[in-house]
């Protein structure tokens, strides 16, 4: 009876193998995507005072739906938008800046929640979640590590801070978990951001973004946890190499501030992230293309992301979509 489901299973994926083209979705960078119950929910940065989401059953399908807004806030310049179950709630992380502010040191990370447990909200506003006295932070992301979830975020350098949930901070301070001390992390400008969890066989990584995204240097890197205390920087240990970076010959430049996300069956495992397709278009701004593409792993136990697919190539999508 389970051969027979596995068979069937293995079948219907294969029928059902339904090819996309890189970018996914044009203008949107620091992608982000789950995929729940059926459809992928995508979001992207919008640089206003809104959360949009695209909601669609295949990859290829997700440039032409609505880019529904299922958030707005009192204020302006949201980036990094990413959404995180727990329980059956969904949560919000963006960084945005206050009303009457308007310089590049004015994002705090914010957090709002679901009304329900649909991904396309309603969604209310929770807490800023930023120490007293703190300047500038942003890309907030969820981790959870042991039976504890935890904030991590960036100002340059990437930082942790207990939460007590998904909506509170827990008592102490943040602390770092990197810094750009890689010459390849300090390209333009010396930055470590764009923290994104990855979970492997028991293992915790962190992918992160590096050096300026003015630059085509802007790249991947890879931390993992390794010891027991996730605020203790001696616990992370940090990859010598960037994991993925600008490939010339596929004339995709700059590939950066990733997610990622599980194919419908489960099975494979996927990476979003935003690049340019040329070395000095794009740069920082709302032209980054976001792209996704399949990634494995090594006998080391670490994830291998490959070389960014050239544009307009017919790749397999995800295993599962029908
Ligand atoms: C993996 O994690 C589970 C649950 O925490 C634990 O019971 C198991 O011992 C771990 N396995 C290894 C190989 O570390
Ligand atoms: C981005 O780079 C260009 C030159 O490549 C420079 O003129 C500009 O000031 C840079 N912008 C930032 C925000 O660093
Ligand atoms: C951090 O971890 C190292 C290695 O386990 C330990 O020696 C050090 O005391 C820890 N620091 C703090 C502040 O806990």
């Amino acid at each position: 009876m389970m051969c027979k489901w596995i068979l069937l299973s293995l079948l219907v994926a294969a029928a059902s193998a339904i090819e996309f083209t890189n970018p996914i979705v044009p203008q949107a960078p620091d992608p982000w995507m789950v995929y729940y119950k059926g459809f992928y929910y995508f979001l992207a940065t919008t640089w206003d005072n809104t959360i949009t989401i695209r909601k669609a059953s295949t990859l290829a399908e997700l440039k032409n739906v609505e880019n529904k807004v299922v958030y707005t806030f009192d204020g302006h310049t949201a980036w990094a938008p990413e959404i995180h179950q727990v329980d059956n709630r969904w949560y919000l992380y963006y960084a945005a800046c206050d009303p009457n502010t308007q310089n590049y040191g004015c994002h705090r990370n914010k957090v709002a929640e679901s009304v329900g447990d649909d991904p396309m909200g309603p969604y209310q506003f929770k807490a800023t979640l930023v120490d007293e006295g703190d300047p500038m932070e942003l890309d907030p992301t969820l981790i959870k590590i042991g039976d504890k979830y935890y904030l991590i975020g960036s100002t340059q350098q990437l930082y942790i801070r207990e939460l007590s949930n998904p909506f509170t901070l827990a008592p102490g301070r943040k602390a770092i978990i990197s810094s750009p001390t890689y010459d390849w992390e300090r390209v333009w400008e010396n930055i470590n951001e764009g923290p994104e969890p990855l979970y492997h066989d028991n293992r915790t990584f962190v992918v992160y973004s590096a050096s300026s995204c003015n630059t085509s240097e802007y790249k991947l890197g890879l931390l993992e946890f390794v010891g027991s205390d996730p605020l203790n920087i001696t616990h992370w240990k940090k990859n010598p190499t960037p994991v993925f970076q600008t490939n010339e010959e596929n004339h995709v430049y700059g590939p950066g501030h990733n997610g990622f996300f599980k194919s419908p069956d489960g099975t494979e495992d996927w990476i979003v992230y935003h690049a340019n397709d040329s070395p000095n278009s794009g740069l920082c701004t709302m032209v980054r293309s976001a792209r996704a593409q399949k990634f494995t792993w090594g006998d080391d136990g670490l994830p291998i992301f490959g070389v960014p697919v050239a544009d307009d190539v017919e790749l397999q999508g995800p295993s599962g979509e029908q």
